[in-house]
């Protein structure tokens, strides 16, 4: 009974996960092409934090906006919600504010929460990642090996050419070798500009997305909220975070990482039952954007747990009134 009840609340819980993302990503979208990514940063999340603060839920932040002395709302270790089960929470209000800034594609709101200990707690350092797909034999990726290697793995798995695999990249010349090498085998490079949940996430369907793999250098705290949404649609992934300094080595210390070079792979980075909701602030592949049309607010969000496997995208019309253009009150 006790577990039918858990059960249950885990449902509700889901679908008010989307209502948090949905308040964020409406808040970040009255900031779309103002040319100001903090002030749509900040715009989600206040109103994220609000959001959060009506769940009957004993939340506490383990990815956020940075450490309590750098961020005055949602930082690491802030409690959030009305009381409940101790739930984890791993957060990015905006992911992709220079996206949002210049109104270019591919904006989320992103949100996982897991059963207490279940998420790494990464610090806001740099992870090298390598993400795939469902549905291939396990160990077909290896972020050691090359981006040619992995590439012709990920192609013989699927029973495709090498040129056939589409591999999405984050535009920055520090993944230079990597385009190098997916080019020399002939593979397709999409490259993004910036939000590399997404791109991870790409992956869970090539179909739509056309995207069969991800490979580069990105935040860790976003590594971390792709590894959720990859647990509940399946799919593989491994990440190794990168130092560049002391500094950033002695932060990751701080939050009990012993082992600096550890190769971590999904379930290393989100165990137990997950729950994902991401809502699109800007149109994108995988979400489409906030519009705003007279009185209506009209969101799009995916919803996702792992424990079930279901996956729902809730396209909802809100009354534009009840944000307050910039605060929810649905
Ligand atoms: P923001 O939302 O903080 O702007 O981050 C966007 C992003 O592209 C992430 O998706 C990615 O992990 C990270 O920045 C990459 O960092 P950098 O811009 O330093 O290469």
């Amino acid at each position: 009974m006790a577990e039918q009840h858990q059960e249950y609340l885990d449902r509700i819980l889901t679908i008010e996960l989307g209502r948090c993302t949905e308040a964020a990503a409406v808040a970040a979208s009255t900031k779309i092409g103002h040319g100001d990514k903090e002030a749509a940063d900040q715009a989600a999340v206040t109103a994220l934090r609000a959001a959060f603060n009506k769940l009957d839920i004993d939340g506490t932040i383990v990815i956020g906006e940075g450490e309590r002395d750098e961020a005055p709302m949602l930082y690491i270790g802030e409690k959030v919600g009305k009381g409940g089960p101790k739930i984890d929470i791993a957060l990015d209000p905006l992911e992709g504010t220079t996206l949002t800034a210049k109104a270019m594609s591919n904006a989320l709101a992103v949100v996982a929460m897991a059963t207490g200990g279940s998420l790494l707690n990464a610090p806001d350092v740099y992870m090298d990642k390598i993400a795939c797909g469902p549905g291939f034999p396990k160990g077909v990726i290896d972020l050691d090996a090359s981006a040619e290697d992995n590439i012709r793995s990920l192609a013989k798995a699927k029973g495709v050419d090498p040129s056939e695999i589409t591999v999405c990249v984050l535009d920055r010349p520090r993944h230079d070798y990597i385009v190098e090498g997916c080019r020399k085998v002939g593979a397709r490079v999409t490259m993004i500009p910036d939000g590399d949940v997404a791109g991870v996430f790409h992956t869970t369907n090539p179909e739509e997305s056309g995207i069969d793999l991800y490979i580069g250098t990105g935040g860790a705290p976003e590594g971390v909220l792709a590894a959720a949404a990859l647990r509940c649609v399946g799919g593989q992934m491994q990440g190794r975070l990168v130092f560049r300094n002391d500094d950033e080595r002695a932060r990751a210390e701080k939050w009990g990482i012993k082992d600096l070079d550890r190769k971590y792979d999904l379930l290393d980075m989100a165990s137990g039952d997950v729950m994902f909701a991401a809502t699109g602030v800007t149109d994108g592949t995988m979400l489409k954007g906030v519009k705003w049309r007279g009185e209506k607010v009209f969101t799009q969000t995916i919803v996702m747990r792992s424990k079930s496997g279901t996956v729902r995208v809730i396209d909802a019309a809100s009354k534009a009134d009840s944000f307050n253009r910039g605060y929810s009150d649905q």
